[in-house]
Parts: C-alpha cells; structure tokens; sequence
C-alpha cells in the first residue's frame, strides 16, 4: 500500500489517464491558484497580441496540485500543441535532441520533475530555451565537430516539486516562475462537486465539504477518495454521498479528520515518542520509519509544515505542540 498510498499527492499511471478525462481546459475553468492565474492570463494574452510564443514557464509545489494540468491549459489557451516528457524518462542528450526537434512550431513543452534531468543534459537545454537551436557534437576525437541545429520557437513548461533542487542557470532561463499553493477547503469542495458531476455522481454540499476537509489541500487526493467513497455509498448506501456517507467511509479508509493516514501517524508518533519531540535528523527519521528521505521531505512534510505540526529546523525536525493535540498528548514542559 505504500507505493499507492491513498494520501500521496503523486499519481499513478491510470490516474494520470483517468485525470485527463477530468481535467479543466481553460483558466476559467481552472479551480483556485488565482494568484497564478490572473499573471498567467496577462502573460498569454499579450504573447497573443504580439504573435509570439509564451516566454518558459517554471511551476513548482507540492504534488497533486495540477502542476501538468496547469500545463495543458497553458497550452490550450495559447492555441498551441502539447509535447509531455519528464528528467526521468530522458536519459542521454541525444533523448532530448529528439524530443526538441520533434516539436512544432509554437508547442509546448512539458517535462515533468524537470529537477531530476541530468546535468549534462541540462546543458542542451540551455541554448534551446534562449536562443531555440542545439548545439550537437558530430563524429569522435579530432574528427568531431559542432553543428548548430535550428529549432521552431516553442514555451518550455518545467515542473518541479523543489524549485531549490534546480541548478541556477536552468532555474534563471525561465522566465516565468509561478508556486501553486494548497488548496483551501472551500476550493477542494468546488473541485469535488465539479468531479462528481462529470462522474454523474449524487453528493450534497455537506458531503463535498467532508471530503475536501480530508484531502490534504490536493484535488489529486479529493478526487481519489470521492472515488472511493462512492463506492462506498453505492454499497452501503442508495448512491448518494451525504456527510454521513462520507464519515463512514473515510472512517473506514482510515482517513482521519485531517485527512491524516497511517504515515503520517506513525511520522509524527515517532518524533514525540522515540525522539521526546525533536529535533531529529531527517535520515534518521525515514530510518525509523523505514521510509526514503526524499519520499518524506516532498510527500509527507509539506502538508504537515503547513498546518503548523512540524516545524524544520537547521538541528531536524521537530513537533509542534498542534501535533500533539491532535493526538491527545501533553506538550512536554521544556
Ligand atoms: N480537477 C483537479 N484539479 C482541478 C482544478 N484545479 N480545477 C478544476 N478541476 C480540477
């Protein structure tokens, strides 16, 4: 269950499938991250007037927030075609090469956990992003030589989950650097209704508020668990998603009123119990837990960093005394 924990923001393949079908096709019918979205719309609106392509776009935050479907609404609202790649899936320079001259005139270019591209490769993208051409070394030793490719202008749109794990140079060349936010309760709710409508799913606003309390401010994760609850309430239910409908099954899901899971339980547990609060080392935290550093820092901290349990520390992690309300415990006196 953990690779497919039902509160990680991350996606799975069919998910990804599944949220293309769900996904908004327009800033306007783009929930929340207004911020983002009003500087967005002037961006595109004058790359239009101008008849020019949208200057690259860097988005960055948490998982599950709609980095990729942002994205594609840029794309959509450009009129422009949509390329997706990510730093995994692109090996060798000569991956990049061809994804870039793939790519026509106007379109753009997504890669997904831009962070994780290499940095020899990184240094192909530089003269493609300011100067759109590649550079490519053909032949070996005293025979090779440097061709300069041209490429049709195109917007990059790199997301990441750590702006901070890109290199400088990459980071300044885009022009464009916008954070998405958590969502607010109110927003997810919006999120919910609009999901269960196109799943032609009865739920009132009680239900859809329960859910969206729950879902960590990240629609990827409203939208599982209102899968999940409707199965719920089609079972044990007559199909509607009531408030009451929604408690039993995330009850049931071990969800808890935060929308906390096991993890972050055990997370938390293991700062005030083993470690008498914190500070505590983050690789001997995911030691103790037997998760990855990473895997802690991007999926489960940031959420618990934004509702004020756990506060990051130059000496680790340490748990605040909102934590240990929420399970009931004495704050130690210091
Ligand atoms: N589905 C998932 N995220 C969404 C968003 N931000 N707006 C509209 N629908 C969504």
């Amino acid at each position: 269950m953990d690779n497919q924990r039902m509160l990680s923001g991350g996606a799975g393949e069919e998910e990804r499938f599944e949220e293309q079908s769900l996904r908004p096709q327009t800033l306007k019918q783009y929930i929340g991250q207004s911020q983002v979205k009003q500087n967005l719309s002037i961006f595109i609106e004058a790359a239009l007037k101008r008849e020019e392509t949208l200057d690259h776009v860097l988005l960055y935050g948490p998982p599950g927030l709609g980095k990729t479907t942002m994205a594609a609404v840029i794309a959509n609202e450009m009129g422009a075609g949509f390329r997706t790649t990510s730093g995994p899936a692109i090996e060798r320079p000569g991956d990049l090469a061809a994804v870039l001259t793939a790519l026509a005139p106007g379109d753009v270019l997504f890669i997904d956990e831009i962070h994780r591209l290499p940095r020899s490769i990184e240094e192909v993208l530089y003269p493609a992003m300011e100067d759109f051409c590649l550079d490519i070394v053909i032949g070996k030793g005293p025979e090779a030589r440097s061709v300069r490719l041209d490429l049709p202008p195109f917007t990059l749109i790199g997301a990441t989950t750590r702006a901070g794990a890109l290199s400088a140079p990459l980071r300044d060349r885009f022009g464009v650097h916008a954070r998405l936010e958590y969502y607010t309760t109110s927003q997810l709710a919006d999120v919910v209704l609009r999901t269960a409508e196109i799943f032609s799913t009865a739920i009132d606003s009680e239900g859809a508020e329960e859910l969206a309390r729950r879902s960590r401010g990240t629609p990827r994760i409203a939208n599982r668990l209102l899968k999940r609850v409707r199965d719920y309430a089609q079972v044990r239910g007559d199909g509607r998603i009531t408030l009451e409908k929604a408690n039993e099954a995330l009850e049931l899901l071990q969800v808890d009123r935060l929308g906390l899971d096991h993890i972050d339980h055990k997370l938390l547990t293991t700062i005030i119990g083993r470690f008498k609060g914190g500070p505590v080392g983050l690789d001997t935290l995911a030691a103790s837990i037997g998760e990855e550093s990473t895997t802690i820092e991007d999926v489960y901290e940031p959420y618990l960093l934004q509702i004020g349990f756990l506060q990051r520390t130059p000496r680790g992690r340490i748990a605040l005394p909102s934590a240990y309300d929420h399970f009931q415990l004495e704050v130690p006196s210091p």
